[in-house]
C-alpha cells in the first residue's frame, strides 16, 4: 500500500509516524516533506497548493491513498481533484472546507442551526463596520473573513483597537482579498479546547480532547501564533461537556452541512470557549490541528488506516479508535523572532539525545538537511511530545526533551499543560 502525505509540518509528520506504525506497513511519500519526515517517507519537492502536480505523482506512483493536512489545498479542491481522476483521498471537499475557508459561511451555518456562539455580523464596507463597532463597543474581536494562517482574528480590547483592525485587515488588506470582508463577533471569555472529530458526513466519531497554546509568550501573552504547544485529554472537557459539544455542535454542524448540501468528510475541528461547563464554537477548521494532532497521535492505540478508509468510504459507523489513557504534551520550539521575522538556516543540536529520552517523541516541522545537517527552515521547527502516567510526568518528559535541543535563537514557552496540572491539582 502507498500512501502520500500532502504538507510539511509537525502535524503531517505526527500522522506519518503514525501511519509507518501500521500492521500493513505503507510505502511512505511526502510532498514536500521535512528533515523528519525524511527518515520514514520519501519526500518529493511538489509543494501543498501545486494540485496538478500532486495529481500527476499520485497517478503515476499508483498511490492508493492521499492523506492531507494543511487548509489551503482542500480549500482550493484538492480532494474535489483527486476524487475526479478516481484516486482515494481524505480530506474535506472545496465546498465542505468553506466551514474554516469562510468564517461568515461558518458563523451563518451555527446561526441557522443553533449551534452556541458569540453574536455577530457580517460587513463589507469599512464604514459599516466602524458604525457597527460604535454601536457595540468593546471588548470585541474582529476576523478577516477569509484564510489568513491562523492570524485574522484580531481580539480587541478597545474601540480604538477594533478600529485598527479594520483598517488593517479592510483597507490596509495586510491579508488580502481575505480582508474584503470582517465578521464582528462578540468577546466570549472562559478556557479554550479543541474538539477534534472524523467524519464521514452521517456519523461522528470523536478523538480525544485537546488544548492548544497561541499565543507566544508564557501565561498566554503576546501575539498568537500557530500553536506554541498543545496537550490531550483536556480536563476542562469532562463527559458532560464533551457530551455537550457532540449534541450541540459536532453533530448539528455535520446534518447542517448535509442539508446545505455540502457533505462533510474529514476531520472537523472545533475551537472552543468553554465557560461553566457550557461550550461555544471559535471557529471550526476542516483538519486536524497543529500543534494538536502531535499529542493526539501518540495516543491513538489502534490503526490509523481503517479510519481513514471507513470516512472515505462512508461505513465510519463501523469503526472504532482506542486511546491510551496516559497523557501527552507537545512543546512547540520555534525560531527566534516567530511569529515575526525570523532567520532560518540554524544548525540544530541535541536531537539524537532528546530522542532517546525515554517517552520522548520528535516530530519535526521547519527543518530541512543541509550538508548533511538538520537546519531550521521555518517559524516553528520542531515539536516535542512526552508522554506519561499522569499530567506533571507528560510535562516533565517533554521539556527533558526540550532541554536537550539547541540552536542559536531558539524559544520556546516554559508552561505549556499548567492549566491541565493547575485544573487536576485544583
Ligand atoms: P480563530 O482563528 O477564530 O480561532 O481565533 C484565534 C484565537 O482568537 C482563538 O483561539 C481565541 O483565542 C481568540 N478568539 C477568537 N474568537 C474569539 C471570541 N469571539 N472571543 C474571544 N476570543 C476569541
Ligand atoms: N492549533 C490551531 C490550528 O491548527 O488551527
Amino acid at each position: 500500500m502507498k500512501i502520500l502525505m500532502v504538507g510539511s509540518g509537525g502535524r503531517e509528520h505526527s500522522l506519518l509516524w503514525k501511519l509507518a506504525q501500521s500492521p500493513q506497513n505503507p510505502l511512505l511519500y511526502a510532498a514536500p516533506g521535512n528533515a523528519g519526515m525524511a527518515q520514514i517517507a520519501t519526500c518529493i519537492s511538489i509543494g501543498v497548493t501545486e494540485i496538478a502536480s500532486l495529481v500527476e505523482f499520485a497517478l503515476q506512483e499508483r498511490i492508493d491513498l492521499t492523506l492531507v493536512g494543511p487548509e489551503v489545498p482542500l480549500t482550493l479542491g484538492i480532494v474535489d481533484e483527486f476524487e475526479s481522476r478516481g484516486l482515494k483521498i481524505f480530506g474535506a471537499r472545496r465546498d465542505a472546507a468553506m466551514i474554516e475557508g469562510s468564517k461568515s459561511f461558518a458563523k451563518n451555518l451555527m446561526r441557522k442551526y443553533r449551534i452556541p456562539s458569540g453574536d455577530y455580523e457580517v460587513l463589507d464596507d469599512p464604514k459599516k463596520a466602524r458604525a457597527y463597532l460604535e454601536k457595540v463597543g468593546a471588548p470585541i474581536v474582529v476576523k478577516a473573513d477569509g484564510l489568513a494562517a491562523g492570524k485574522g482574528a484580531i481580539v480587541c480590547p478597545t474601540l480604538e483597537a477594533a478600529h485598527e483592525a479594520i483598517g488593517m485587515i479592510m483597507e490596509e488588506r495586510v491579508f488580502g482579498d481575505a480582508g474584503a470582508q470582517v465578521v464582528i463577533e462578540e468577546y466570549l471569555t472562559g478556557e479554550e479546547a479543541s474538539f477534534l472529530a472524523f467524519t464521514d458526513g452521517k456519523t461522528v466519531l470523536p478523538m480525544a480532547s485537546s488544548q492548544d497554546h497561541k499565543p507566544i509568550y508564557d501565561h498566554d501573552q503576546g501575539p498568537n501564533t500557530g500553536g506554541m504547544g498543545a496537550y490531550s485529554p483536556a480536563p476542562v472537557v469532562t463527559d458532560a461537556v464533551h457530551q455537550k459539544i457532540m449534541e450541540r455542535v459536532m453533530l448539528p454542524a455535520v446534518r447542517g452541512m448535509a442539508a446545505e448540501g455540502h457533505p462533510y468528510k474529514g476531520v472537523l475541528y472545533a475551537g472552543l470557549m468553554i465557560k461553566d461547563g457550557e461550550p461555544r464554537v471559535l471557529e471550526f477548521n476542516a483538519r486536524f490541528g497543529d500543534p494538536e494532532a502531535q499529542p493526539l497521535v501518540v495516543r491513538m492505540g489502534s490503526d490509523l488506516i481503517p479510519v481513514l478508509e471507513a470516512v472515505i468510504a462512508e461505513r465510519l459507523h463501523e469503526a472504532t479508535i482506542e486511546w491510551r489513557s496516559e497523557p501527552t504534551v507537545c512543546v512547540v520550539m520555534a525560531s527566534g523572532g516567530y511569529p515575526g521575522q525570523y532567520e532560518k538556516g540554524k544548525v540544530i543540536s541535541g536531537l539524537d539525545e532528546a530522542a532517546s529520552v525515554p517517552g520522548v517523541v520528535i516530530f519535526h516541522a521547519g527543518t530541512t538537511l543541509k550538508n548533511g545537517k538538520v537546519v531550521t527552515d521555518g517559524g516553528r521547527v520542531l515539536n516535542v511530545t512526552g508522554i506519561g502516567k499522569d499530567i506533571r510526568q507528560a510535562i516533565a518528559t517533554a521539556y527533558q526533551g526540550v532541554k536537550k535541543i539547541y540552536w542559536e535563537g531558539v524559544h520556546y514557552r516554559n508552561d505549556i499543560g499548567k492549566k491541565a496540572l493547575d485544573r487536576m491539582v485544583g
